[in-house]
């Protein structure tokens, strides 16, 4: 079973209709980016699949967990109860890494673990000083947000991420905010997390990055899916024009070879 399924999403802001009818199913395991130029409807998609915003029409699944089936042509919720569970088992990291300011990279990591998903604190603690280890922050466990560069309060943020025990992570232009070598870094963490097979979804502008790590590439523009494939496939030999006008755009903008 799919860990993650969206079926013919819709989504209009008033007469603009920003998502018209996407499809996405994420197996255990996998790795896929989604690409495409701006307003392509990337982060809106990302946002009705992680609850932020509704669909107007089109189906939603984590696993067996339904989070939104359709009716006359409409998406419907679960109540509330079935929601929470939904939520238990994915995890966000944005372009910006909104830590809570007051809080210690340890108490960003392990709060909602302990106040939301209710275990054991020394158990989480534990936990959570491990992965800071992984994302290179060992020692950085007391200082404040204010007193990291960008690049590791991204790191802390995909921590605070993981800490959830989520079953597929989503990012949203995880390095945008940052410049180049703060960028690796972060992209150097996500490329250890691909490694070892944590099931993500990346939205991204980093087209070699992409090109690395996925296993899937989908291309979105306008509001649907123009062309997906292996990161060969789309990078090397695109089927549609939009795919290739849009990668030759990139190509000339940023002088790298995707
Ligand atoms: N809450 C909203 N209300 C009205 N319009 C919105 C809203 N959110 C997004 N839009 C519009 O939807 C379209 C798609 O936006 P979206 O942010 O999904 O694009 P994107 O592919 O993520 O772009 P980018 O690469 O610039 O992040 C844009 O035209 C945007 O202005
Ligand atoms: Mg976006």
């Amino acid at each position: 079973m799919a860990v993650f399924e969206m079926r013919n999403a819709r989504k209009a802001f008033g007469l603009l209709e920003v998502l018209k009818g996407v499809s996405l199913k994420v197996e255990k395991g996998e790795v896929v980016s989604i690409i495409g130029p701006s307003g392509g409807g990337k982060s809106t998609m990302l946002r009705c699949a992680t609850l932020l915003e509704t669909m107007d029409s089109g189906t939603l699944a984590y696993g067996e967990n339904v989070a939104a089936r359709e009716e006359n042509g409409k998406s419907v919720y679960a109540g509330k109860a079935a929601l929470a569970q939904v939520r238990r088992q994915f995890g966000l990291v944005f372009q910006q890494f909104d830590l809570f300011p007051h809080y210690t990279v340890l108490k960003n990591v392990c709060d909602a673990p302990i106040s939301v998903q209710k275990r054991d604190k020394a158990e989480v603690e534990a936990e959570a000083m491990a992965l800071l280890d992984k994302m290179g922050l060992k020692g950085k466990e007391n200082a404040y947000p204010y007193q990291l560069s960008g690049g590791q309060q991204q790191r802390v943020a995909i921590a605070r991420a993981l800490a959830m025990k989520p079953e597929i992570l989503f990012f949203d232009e995880p390095t945008s905010a940052l410049d180049p070598l703060l960028t690796g870094e972060v992209l150097r963490v996500i490329r250890s997390l691909a490694d070892e097979h944590m099931t993500m979804v990346i939205v991204t502008h980093e087209m070699p990055f992409a090109r690395a790590v996925s296993d899937r590439v989908v291309f979105l523009d306008g509001g649907v899916i123009v062309e997906q494939g292996s990161p060969e496939q789309v990078f090397e030999n695109p089927q549609q024009e939009r795919t290739r006008e849009f990668l030759k755009s990139y190509r000339e903008t940023s002088g790298a070879q995707a």
